[in-house]
């Protein structure tokens, strides 16, 4: 943080494209940390807004309605509904969850556009952009494919070749496509207004220099685009989808997604606090700190500090952590190809579990460089830590408490060495746990809250209650009012991480109120205080609810690959005469067996309705012998004879289609004809 004086926080999390569900790659990004510190600064009685809604413009939603088959109106109502339950559902608790579709938002972006038009802070500029013919539209990069200039993927969208990763802009396409008509697009010429970005790097470049505290992958590609040198970058759209650029003779245009968003979250601010919003945005005592994913960084740090410094009367973000990305099981997140672990369904299939996933895209976080999430880490760290660490330590000191004392807290009496030293462990927790969430790092700040019941666990296994209270059973009065205030402490330091199951845990201990100032303290429960009903605080995770979602993701595989497959080319013609010399047969198989020391041959005696034959065939890792005994299949009659090593003769080929995963199927007619009929 800068050394100024702040008054109040006002946190932003980027709006997601309201063109599908949010994934944990969302979350581990940008939701989940988000929420932490937003529930930290809560706790510490900050005044705190936490906005966010959902993008509903741009090409990403229409593209989804064109794949749809319905309005993009449909489309966004129907996912701005899924995030928004979603989100409310896992616990993330923004103050306002609008949307860019509102009129609010409608007046606030055009008035935006406006006024900077009117200061004259845009070019504008004729250039010339793809346009369909047939369709009589404008198309937005992502609407041309074509080939890639550098990896020839016959395959690139106009802004990226999703192959080799490279950014392509529509003319560097070869042999161009429209997505919208399948026609070839033609250049034409069309007007558009620019932010001259190249005019605001003189004072963009040193003010992102003046935060050194800024995460390093933020800085570095801030960096990289000053170093390229900045350009002016339009900010409208020849589109039908979005809000009419607000300027005479300007029909048929909108304004760029991206310009539109990130306003987003200032209209959002005033559709909350219609009477006080300026404030949050407009006075040099809030701090604005968006939340944002890698791929946002340069809309976040250059192109929307740009526009606010324009317009001339709003604060500029004091700070801009994001986050690297969240793989799944070794593969790119992506919506397109379903390549995730959707929110949502997640809700759905884990009831009550939100808090196992916060904690493992927190402990996961990608806050340095990519990371994997997998789903026996999911497990690992749900059965090996919350279970066996933080619920194991708590249910040990509630369940001994029930048992020895009807679940009131006893006094403790004279502190031991042991005692001072399992205190003196965790003293620090507090502030430690401050100054890593206050530094945007949830993942040792949560590690730290973990300790916590590490101590804990270890306190308890040494102390050892249940033997102590055979011989001293005062001293086990002080072991479990120690071990309860530790559990009081608990509840308190995962409150920002895990409000599930500290609110659950708080009401077991009869605390209702969570007053972060005092995580810490060895007083939270007052002797002779009565504890609720001791409950588990997270359960195993079982193998087969994991073995069931890697089963999801192994049909997702399987699905896309069939999608994208492609049959090999088809061969070189021939002649019909030749064909015609193929003598293709229906046999029935009489008898298969394996083929000894062969481990890839089977031995068939085929009917075929003359004196019989036997063929030899490589099938063995496909089928049983059993599985074929009595089925027809075809086999190529006319074969010379063919001699095995061993001395088998095979007297024909059976035919069969081989799938592109590798598996095999034998070519069956589809109903029973006599041995030997011939195919054709
Ligand atoms: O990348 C995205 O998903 C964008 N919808 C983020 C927008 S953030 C803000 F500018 F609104
Ligand atoms: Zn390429």
């Amino acid at each position: 943080m800068s050394e100024k004086k702040f008054n109040r926080t006002l946190v932003t999390a980027a709006l997601p494209y309201a063109n599908g569900g949010v994934h944990i790659g969302h979350l581990a990004g940008v939701y989940v940390p988000s929420d932490i510190y937003v529930r930290y600064l809560r706790l510490k009685r900050r005044d705190v807004l936490f906005i966010c809604g959902s993008d509903e413009h741009g090409v990403p939603v229409t593209i989804r309605a064109r794949k749809e088959g319905c309005s993009v109106q449909e489309v966004v109502d129907r996912y701005h509904h899924l995030i928004k339950d979603s989100f409310e559902g896992f616990g993330i608790s923004f103050d306002i969850y609008s949307r860019t579709t509102s009129a609010t938002h409608r007046q606030v972006a055009s008035d935006f556009f406006r006024t900077l038009y009117d200061k004259g802070e845009f070019l504008e500029r004729e250039s010339e952009q793809y346009y369909d013919e047939e369709a009589k539209t404008f198309l937005a990069d992502r609407y041309i494919t074509g080939e890639c200039p550098h990896c020839h993927n016959p395959q690139a969208y106009g802004d990226q070749c999703e192959k080799c990763g490279k950014d392509l802009s529509p003319t560097e396409l070869i042999n161009p496509e429209s997505k919208v008509s399948g026609s070839k697009p033609v250049l034409r010429k069309t007007k558009h207004w620019y932010l001259p970005l190249d005019k605001h790097q003189a004072w963009l470049q040193p003010w992102i220099e003046s935060h050194p505290e800024w995460r390093p992958n933020v800085s570095g590609q801030c960096k990289s685009w000053f170093d390229m040198g900045l350009q002016p970058r339009a900010v409208s759209r020849d589109l039908d989808w979005g809000i009419p650029v607000p300027v005479e003779g300007a029909e048929g245009k909108v304004l760029y997604v991206w310009f539109d968003a990130p306003i987003g979250y200032i209209s959002n601010t005033k559709e909350l606090l219609p009477d006080s919003w300026e404030k949050w945005w407009k006075s040099d005592d809030t701090r604005l700190i968006h939340f944002i994913g890698k791929d946002n960084i340069v809309f976040h740090c250059i192109v929307f500090p740009a526009m606010l410094k324009a317009e001339g009367s709003f604060i500029l973000p004091d700070n801009v952590p994001s986050n690297e990305f969240l793989n799944l099981e070794d593969d790119k997140i992506s919506t397109s190809r379903n390549w995730a672990v959707w929110l949502h369904e997640y809700l759905q299939e884990f009831p009550g579990k939100q808090d196992v996933m916060r904690y493992v895209l927190t402990a996961n976080a990608p806050e340095t460089k990519d990371n994997n999430f997998t789903w026996a880490d999911f497990q690992a760290r749900n059965n090996n830590e919350l279970v066996a660490v933080y619920g194991n330590f708590v249910n040990r000191a509630l369940q001994l408490t029930q048992k020895y004392y009807d679940g009131i807290v006893p006094a403790a009496g004279t502190l031991t060495e042991s005692d001072l030293a399992a205190i003196e462990e965790f003293k620090g927790v507090k502030a430690e746990v401050e100054r890593l969430l206050e530094a945007f790092r949830f993942r040792d700040a949560q590690k730290e809250a973990m300790n916590l019941a590490r101590i804990g666990n270890k306190y308890l296994a040494d102390a050892e209650p249940w033997k102590v209270i055979k011989t001293d059973p005062e001293r086990v009065k002080t072991i479990l009012n120690l071990s309860l205030q530790l559990v009081a402490n608990l509840a308190i330091a995962f409150e920002p991480f895990l409000p599930f199951s500290s609110a659950r845990l708080r009401e077991m201990i009869a605390m209702p109120a969570v007053e972060w100032d005092r995580l810490g303290a060895l007083d939270l429960l007052a002797a002779g205080t009565q504890l609720g009903t001791p409950e588990l605080l997270f359960e195993k995770i079982e193998d087969d609810a994991i073995a069931a979602q890697l089963q999801k993701l192994a049909d997702i595989k399987k699905q896309n690959e069939a999608e994208n497959h492609r049959a090999n080319p088809v061969k070189e013609d021939i002649d019909f005469a030749t064909f015609e010399k193929l003598d293709i047969r229906v046999g029935t198989i009489r008898h298969c067996e394996r083929v000894p020391k062969m481990k890839k041959l089977l031995r068939f005696d085929i009917a075929d309705g003359l004196e019989n034959r036997t063929i030899v065939s490589g099938i063995a890792q496909h089928y049983e012998p059993e599985q074929l005994i009595g089925r027809q299949v075809c086999f190529i009659a006319n074969l010379p004879p063919r001699t095995f090593k061993n001395g088998l003769v095979s007297e024909g080929m059976i035919l069969s289609a081989l799938n592109a995963d590798g598996t095999l199927s034998v070519i069956t007619p589809d109903r029973a004809v006599l041995p030997g009929s011939e195919v054709g």
